[in-house]
């Protein structure tokens, strides 16, 4: 008789690993307004929010929730929640107000302000280089990100930011979403600068994200302090199965590397697919060895903003093996028709990822949900919507942990209502409610939601 072994003690799954890093993010041109103090120059979303019809509600950054000035109260925020992590971004025209040439010492002076009070609170801070607020003036002189010229002087800017600022700022991130910046500002207009160009110079415009990307990781390991890591965070597409079999789990891996070729692969192996030279022909960027060696220049960790799923299943009579499932119109999404709510998402793409990419560091560097938002006559905001959201999506991430997917860490967006883009004011994603005209904020019940996630380490279900 063969005796049973003892089963293996399962992980226990009901919290997240100890250590678990938790934190919640936003992105300066969002949030700081200010946009004429302390010589911050023109940035190309100052220009673009004036061109009529392309903000939703006719508002722009010029104030947006006034960080600028609040950052202290809003650091308290970021405290009572319990996070030991924010996640900002520089903005760029407040360092160099051209983008290039003489640095501006207080612009900087802002960041280091943040940092210490940051630092004070105990809460971590990881910068991100780039989160779409580029130099006016590197628009109107080289077509912006259409010219490695460019990529340079971000590679310059990285430099600085890094030797004035990690001594203090141990993580940095490079470039946001540049899957999303490239193709609505360059491909159809409705990011800035608004252009809609033909593929192969969006092609070329993107493979310069990612040369500008490399040449910052290349900065921050010159110029930071020892220890200083660094890594993307990208806006990736986030492909997954719609039937968990190993046929279709399979065919979705492939469709992750593949649709995200032309960024995330090709930073974290140095080489473009097959399939996408293939399937971009004639509009394939055009590139030299040195620069592919640049773009796979070794990052520390993965940054992910995850948000909507892509549903694949496998195509055994399709050429690539994967097929993208349409989205039928009762498809459950938030207050953005864009966000559609795939908790499962968080779980797979991860995993995925980490297995593709042979990451042992993740981080998920923004999840979260916008919602309509009511506030009560006694000025209370039950945004239930929003937790249901969080609950679910966290329950999935706390899932991959347990099966060992390397997720060191969660960014909320975001701390506050904010100036999203081209809705302008009419999507809230915020924990903490903004009274745009007063400015007062006034926690959701979201933000006692998170604070119980983050005291437990555990999504709570
Ligand atoms: C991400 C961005 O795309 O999603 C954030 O990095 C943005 O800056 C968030 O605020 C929500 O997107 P949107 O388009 O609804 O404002």
């Amino acid at each position: 008789m063969v005796e049973a072994k003892p089963a293996a003690a399962p992980r226990s799954g009901s919290s997240f690993p100890p250590g678990f890093l938790w934190g919640t993010a936003t992105s300066s041109y969002q949030v700081e307004g200010a946009v004429e103090e302390d010589g911050r120059g023109g940035s190309i979303w100052d220009k673009f929010v004036r061109i009529p019809g392309k903000i939703e509600d006719g508002t722009n950054g010029d104030r947006a929730v006034e960080h600028y000035h609040r950052y202290k109260d809003d650091i308290a925020l970021i405290k009572e929640l319990g996070c030991k992590a924010y996640r900002f971004s520089v903005a760029w025209p407040r360092v160099f107000p051209d983008g290039d040439g003489k640095p501006n010492p207080r612009g900087l002076d802002f960041y280091n302000r943040l940092i210490d009070e940051l630092l004070k609170n105990g809460i971590e801070p990881w910068l991100t280089l780039y989160h779409w607020d580029l130099p006016q003036s590197l628009q109107d002189r080289f077509g912006g990100w259409r010219s490695t010229e460019t990529c340079k002087i971000f590679g310059d800017y990285s430099a600085y930011v890094a030797e004035h600022l990690t001594d203090r700022v141990r993580n940095v991130f490079t470039l946001n979403e540049s899957g999303r910046f490239v193709y609505f500002g360059y491909g159809i207009g409705i990011d800035a600068p608004g252009l809609t160009l033909p593929q192969a110079d969006v092609n070329q415009i993107r493979h310069n994200s990612a040369l500008a990307h490399g040449l910052a990781v290349q900065a921050v390991r010159a110029h930071g302090r020892r220890g200083t890591r660094v890594g993307p965070a990208e806006n990736i597409d986030a492909c997954i199965p719609a039937i968990d079999t190993p046929e279709n789990v399979r065919a979705t891996e492939i469709a992750l590397r593949e649709l995200n070729a032309g960024y995330l692969n090709v930073i974290m192996t140095g080489r473009y697919t097959d399939a996408f030279l293939k399937y971009a022909g004639a509009d394939a960027p055009k590139y030299t060895d040195a620069e592919l060696k640049v773009i796979g220049s070794p990052v520390d960790f993965l940054g992910l903003n995850i948000y909507a799923p892509q549903h694949y299943i496998v195509a055994s009579d399709q050429g690539a093996g994967f097929m993208p499932l349409p989205i039928p119109k009762s498809f459950p999404h938030m207050n953005s028709d864009w966000l559609r709510v795939g908790p499962e998402t968080i779980y797979w793409v991860p995993k995925l990822a980490a297995k593709i990419w042979k990451t042992d560091a993740i981080y998920i560097t923004e999840n979260g949900a916008s919602g309509e938002d009511q506030v009560t006559p006694d000025g209370k905001i039950y945004d239930t919507d929003r937790i249901m959201y969080l609950r679910n999506y966290l329950a999935q991430l706390q899932r991959a942990t347990a099966e060992g997917v390397p997720v060191r860490g969660y960014f909320l967006w975001s701390l506050l209502d904010n100036f999203e883009w081209v809705f302008g004011l009419n999507k809230r994603f915020g924990l903490y409610h903004v009274n745009f005209d007063t400015q007062v904020r006034t926690p959701k019940l979201s933000a006692s939601f998170y604070r119980n996630v983050i005291a437990r380490n555990a999504a709570g279900v």
